[in-house]
């Protein structure tokens, strides 16, 4: 009898499985060089599909984090051509508001305008134009008739006790619901004003032209919209508890997709939400995740997703390879997803680690179909949180949602209790850190996409897909990676 080679003989399958493959990161890796017959960066499409049914403009979508999306960031995002996914630790009110707030920011005409009655304190009046970001209101009777406006400048330095009918505008120049743009804006510029109620026959309100909107629909040619005109943005929900109800009044409030957040994704928690969600919004739009394997995206491409997001530990405040010693590094993670994606006819998002444009070009030469991004877009001006100084130094909080600070801000957002001691066995997976301030976003995706651009050029391509299938990946060694950075030179 011949014994098997001794290597094998005393090791498990699993076990033996590690010198099969060697998972790869972005710094592993360089893009070879290809001809390229592009003379101008402009000559590139960022076109993308985020989801089966839904395509961006640039390939970057805004982390679904407390420390990064809320609707600032979404509306930022979404006009620079990508999307936001509004993060989950609020409430389902919260959230569907901060949806609502997207939606409403840059649609030329906006559906079910904001209203309050003429008997209200100017007080009130202020509190709901700020909750709802806006800065006027259009004042009804009981029955949904308009009968007046108020401005900031109506309310500005008005006694706040005082009630809106004491200080509305009653005359108010409105037209009719289904007004061509160009008549609206005629309309606003004879009459000098920056708000158009659109009514009915009867007078009863139907929509809202403002001349902010149609501004900044100008503004943002790039922007990626919905069949409405209005900005996409999406919105997460969890696997456990309220997660239908969360679903149904953020699809109510205009989501256009839903993100399925979950550590481990390739779970029964995350396959049956998914499955659960599908059933009860067939119409829904659903990305699920993370996962880091192929049998992982496939699994949830099989219960119904329309695009899986990658990365399990790779992101820059996760410690869950150190915590669990689980984990794929993440371009190999990418690559393994895309075969499947492919095969499936579905996008692959990468999530986490992506630090600079170099990055996001290699996640999509591997087959990422978009990047997720949190740190690169925390620390800016539409990221939720104050600017802090610390030794005259400018920064702001990012976490981890798995770490401690966002599990204590959790609890004692749910139940208000500051008390720690349900805490003590938590197991953080990601750690709380500052990142620099950086001003606004809108230059820190111009930095990136601009640099993708070029990217597509080095690999002789126009288009994402075409830098898909030209991309020729080439290992380099630790030499070949230090000489990568500056090098000798002393940095300013
Ligand atoms: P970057 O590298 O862009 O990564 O900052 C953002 C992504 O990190 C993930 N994330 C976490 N992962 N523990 C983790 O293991 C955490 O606490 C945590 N919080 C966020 C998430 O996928 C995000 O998009």
């Amino acid at each position: 009898i011949r014994r098997p080679p001794r290597s094998t003989q005393s090791r498990s399958s699993a076990a033996s499985d590690v010198y099969k493959r060697q998972g790869l990161t972005f710094d592993d890796v360089l893009l070879v060089p290809k001809y390229s017959d592009i003379t101008s960066r402009s000559q590139t499409s960022l076109t993308t599909q985020l989801s089966r049914n839904i395509s961006l403009n640039i390939p970057f979508v805004s982390a679904n984090m407390d420390t990064v999306t809320e609707s600032s960031m979404a509306v930022a995002i979404a006009r620079a051509g990508g999307i936001g996914i509004i993060h989950r630790f609020l409430t389902i009110q919260e959230q569907a508001n901060e949806v609502l707030k997207v939606k409403r920011s840059g649609s030329i005409m906006i559906e079910n305008p904001y209203s309050i009655t003429a008997d209200k304190t100017i007080e009130t009046a202020l509190d709901y134009a700020e909750n709802k970001n806006i800065s006027g209101l259009l004042v009804v009777d009981d029955t949904s008739k308009l009968i007046g406006i108020v401005t900031e400048r109506d309310l500005l330095f008005a006694n706040s006790k005082n009630l809106i009918q004491d200080v509305m505008t009653k005359d108010v120049v409105t037209a009719k619901y289904g007004i061509s743009i160009d008549d609206a804006k005629d309309l606003l510029h004879k009459h000098r004003i920056e708000k158009l109620p659109l009514v009915d026959e009867s007078g009863f309100v139907k929509g809202l032209i403002t001349s902010k909107d149609i501004t900044n629909n100008a503004a943002y040619p790039n922007a990626s919209k919905d069949g409405k005109g209005r900005p996409l943005v999406g919105a997460a929900v969890g696997v456990k508890g309220d997660f239908l109800e969360r679903s149904e009044s953020l699809l109510d409030a205009g989501a256009d997709t839903l993100v399925v957040d979950i550590a481990h994704g390739h779970s029964e928690n995350a396959i049956s939400t998914v499955k659960h969600i599908k059933k009860a919004f067939p119409n829904c739009e659903l990305i699920a995740g993370n996962i880091a394997t192929a049998q992982g995206a496939e699994d949830l491409m099989k219960a119904g997703v329309d695009a899986v997001k990658v990365g399990v530990g790779s992101g820059s405040i996760c410690i869950t390879r150190v915590i669990t010693g689980s984990g794929v590094p993440q371009l190999t993670a990418v690559m393994d997803c895309a075969k499947i994606g492919r095969d499936y006819g579905i996008p692959v998002i990468s999530d986490g680690g992506t630090r600079n444009s170099g990055d996001a070009t290699k996640a999509l030469a591997a087959g990422a179909s978009t990047v997720m991004v949190g740190s690169m877009l925390g620390g800016t001006d539409e990221s939720p949180g104050t600017v802090l100084t610390k030794n005259g130094k400018r920064f702001k909080i990012y976490r981890g949602m798995a770490s401690l600070g966002a599990s204590i801000g959790r609890k004692s957002k749910e139940n208000g209790s500051t008390s720690f001691d349900d805490l003590n066995d938590y197991v953080a997976e990601g750690v709380e850190a500052m990142v620099p301030y950086k001003g606004s976003v809108v230059d820190i995706l111009k930095q990136l996409t601009g640099g993708v651009r070029s990217g597509l050029s080095y690999c002789g391509a126009h288009t994402i897909p075409q830098m898909q299938t030209n991309a020729e990946f080439i290992k380099m060694s630790r030499a070949g990676f230090a000489e990568s950075q500056p090098h000798d030179v002393s940095l300013m």
